[in-house]
């Protein structure tokens, strides 16, 4: 008996799928298809399958070919597989010709011609048609974005609006998109825009964007205001479109296994929450040099915050603040300490003062530990009052991060509310509360 064994995503199951299975089918007398799972696709950067496992098994298993179905979980599971279910035959499309062929040391391996003209990509992109995002502002966290938008399917570049024309100019040249002068160009151009200007202009441009119809996906803190947060969600969900705060942690796969084996049980009742995040900048840095809304916890608050507010929710009885100053008045270091019904916690965050960044949720039963940089979560450990007993747990993160977040902010766009619960519109809104209660303690807001 010939055994054969294919692998793929089978996402929005085409007419491709159909033939290659068939093919692989004929290959032999035994067809095992594995299927790949969504946290193994979003780990290899495929980040916007549409259908669920479930729902790509269903489709597999409906062509009748497929005597066994399989899940593929990892990378290095393919020489197992071939091992354990005595494989004679290794089959995959031709878009893959030559990966494959270190198999070869366990089974034949056949590369089989592609259907042509039909992916579940092109499907994708004719369900969802390519949303065009544009960018305000041109610092630093906006060139990072471009190299991760490129990665995810279904959204281009289309160009970038800065006041400041010649800043402008030279980004749209690195980034080989285009430059927007006037404002009201910019708009009639994108379908969404993502806003990483100074903190302080956030709130005017979501306005206008969203008065304009545009999605928008805006860089914490989103606003400083809870006042304002509430109005801009309230505004966004009038006009049907999606308003969404980028803080990458919230949508990285390491933080929600953190957030999930947190919250499950292991370590008990959650008791203690300790979050820190240090960065030394650059004396003359805009960070320390804009008194208004530089500082550190402007700078570095909703990092340290989220976890928090992930874990013991939006409800504080008390929320205090320690820090200490420069010169010029910029908060260098800032403790945010919080009393919960259920715990306390701790969100410390410093631009002037280096520290040990890591965090720590301590519970009835042990605790779970992550160390720097934690906020891009990729590996963590629990701990048990046995010292020896450590579970050990990673994640791929890749790249700087923002994939996950565009990626998610796109499914929102396209009408899955799968993603939504990474950073709640409520949990924004507390950001936004806490911020100003911050500025407010340092005198910084007006009336
Ligand atoms: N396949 C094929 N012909 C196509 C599309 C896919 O023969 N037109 C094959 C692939 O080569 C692979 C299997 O079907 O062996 C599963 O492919 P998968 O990656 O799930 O499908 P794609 O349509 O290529 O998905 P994507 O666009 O997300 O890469």
């Amino acid at each position: 008996m010939t055994k054969v064994i294919t692998y793929g995503t089978f996402d929005l199951f085409h007419e491709g799928h159909y033939r290659l299975l068939q093919r692989a089918k004929a290959l032999g007398d035994y067809l095992i298809v594995g299927v790949t799972t969504e946290a193994y696709d979003k780990a290899r950067g495929k980040l916007n399958v549409v259908d669920s496992l479930v729902t790509r098994i269903e489709n597999v298993k409906k062509t009748g070919f497929a005597d066994e179905i399989i899940i593929e979980e990892s990378p290095g599971q393919k020489v197992n597989d071939i091992r354990k279910f005595h494989i004679d035959l290794f089959v995959i499309g031709s878009d893959w010709t030559g990966v494959f062929d270190y198999l070869k040391d366990y089974c034949d391996v056949v590369y089989l011609e592609r259907t042509k003209n039909i992916s579940s990509t092109m499907l994708r992109e004719q369900n969802s048609p390519i949303q065009r995002i544009g960018i305000i502002g041109t610092g630093r966290i906006a060139a990072r974005f471009i190299p991760e938008a490129r990665l995810v399917s279904g959204i281009s570049t289309q160009g970038v609006y800065n006041p400041h024309t010649k800043s402008a100019e030279a980004f749209a040249q690195r980034w080989e998109i285009n430059v927007y002068p006037d404002l009201e160009d910019f708009y009639e151009a994108v379908d969404a825009v993502y806003i990483a200007s100074p903190h302080e202009t956030h709130y005017g441009y979501i306005r206008d964007a969203l008065a304009h119809g545009k999605h928008v996906l805006c860089e914490k803190p989103m606003v400083l205001k809870q006042k304002q947060a509430e109005e801009l969600f309230t505004y966004a969900k009038e006009k049907g479109l999606i308003l969404f705060e980028g803080i990458k942690t919230a949508y990285c796969p390491g933080f929600h296994k953190l957030l999930g084996i947190a919250c499950s049980g292991t370590i008990g009742c959650i008791r203690n929450v300790e979050a820190c995040f240090t960065k030394l900048e650059a004396q003359g840095s805009r960070e320390l040099t804009d008194t208004m809304y530089g500082g550190s916890f402007t700078e570095l608050g909703s990092y340290v915050a989220l976890p928090i507010l992930k874990i013991f929710g939006r409800e504080f009885d008390e929320l205090r603040f320690d820090t200490i100053h420069d010169g010029n008045g910029l908060d260098l270091f800032t403790k945010a300490s919080f009393l919960f019904p259920a715990g306390i916690a701790t969100a410390t965050c410093g631009l002037g003062v280096k520290s040990e960044g890591r965090l720590l949720v301590a519970g009835t039963k042990g605790y779970i530990v992550a160390e720097a940089p934690w906020w891009k979560t990729s590996y963590f450990e629990v701990h048990y009052e046995k010292a020896e007993a450590v579970e050990k747990y990673s994640e791929t993160f890749l790249g700087d991060g923002l994939r996950y977040e565009i990626s998610d902010f796109l499914a929102l766009i396209n009408g899955s509310s799968s993603s939504e619960f990474k950073l709640t519109r409520g949990e924004s809104v507390a950001l936004a509360g806490i911020m100003e209660r911050f500025l407010q303690e340092e005198g910084r807001l007006g009336e």
